[in-house]
């Protein structure tokens, strides 16, 4: 038997962090958002001074025991060194880390099975991210992916990060572009995936439909 696992990967400010917690939320589910794993290793690194270049030094990052990630309803939590650092990690700045340590293999084989082991006999999860339908749970039983136009999603990040627009779809279009173009693992939509463009709907929308998925899928 096992976990019911949701699915929900898509590009930067897509809406797949809200659209994940809320749907979880609603669900009374476990959510996590993956990105945290890259985030906090790119805020680890930035910390510690290990080149970002170094995918060597970035595994042995990972496989020290310093660094957690813990789930609650509201974030995922990144804990280094014993302190909570997830207002740190959020930042775009480290999401361009993040972007950059996800391009390597060894990196993505590193975090995989701490990623996996957030699944559990004992609760139904929702897992967000780019590969969590493709690579980290394929065997999910609902794959969803979201997409929006560029535009929607960097007046979205703008807002969210009281930042101006162009900057802002500036770095969303190096981030896309470096996320969908790594050989490890690239952004991409998962076989079998509900594709949900975000555009035009509201946050509620979008979680109604996938609740909708859910309910036609699982139960
Ligand atoms: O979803 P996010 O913005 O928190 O992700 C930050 C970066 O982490 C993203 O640019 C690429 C990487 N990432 C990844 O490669 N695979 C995932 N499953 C989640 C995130």
């Amino acid at each position: 038997m096992g976990c019911i696992v949701v699915t929900i990967d898509g590009p930067a400010a897509s809406g797949k962090t809200s659209v994940s917690r809320g749907l979880a939320q609603k669900l009374g589910w476990k959510w996590v958002s993956t990105g945290a794993f890259y985030r906090g290793l790119g805020y680890m690194a930035q910390q510690t001074q290990v080149d970002i270049k170094n995918e060597d030094e970035l595994v042995a990052l990972v496989k020290s025991d310093n660094w957690s990630v813990q789930m609650n309803d509201e974030n995922t939590n990144f804990i280094f060194n014993d302190q909570d650092v997830t207002e740190f990690i959020f930042q775009e700045e480290v999401g361009t880390l993040a972007s950059q340590v996800s391009g390597y293999p060894k990196v993505r084989e590193a975090l995989l099975e701490a990623q996996r082991a957030l699944a559990s006999e004992d609760y139904n999860l929702v897992a967000e991210g780019r590969d969590c339908g493709s690579v980290v749970f394929p065997t999910a039983p609902l794959k969803v992916y979201l997409t929006a136009r560029s535009e929607s999603r960097a007046q979205r990040r703008a807002e969210e990060q009281g930042k101006d627009l162009e900057s802002t779809i500036e770095a969303q279009k190096q981030r896309d572009q470096q996320d969908a173009s790594r050989k490890a693992a690239p952004m991409q939509v998962p076989e079998g995936a509900h594709v949900i463009d975000t555009s035009e709907l509201t946050l509620d929308q979008v979680v109604q439909k996938v609740e909708d998925l859910v309910q036609k899928h699982i139960n």
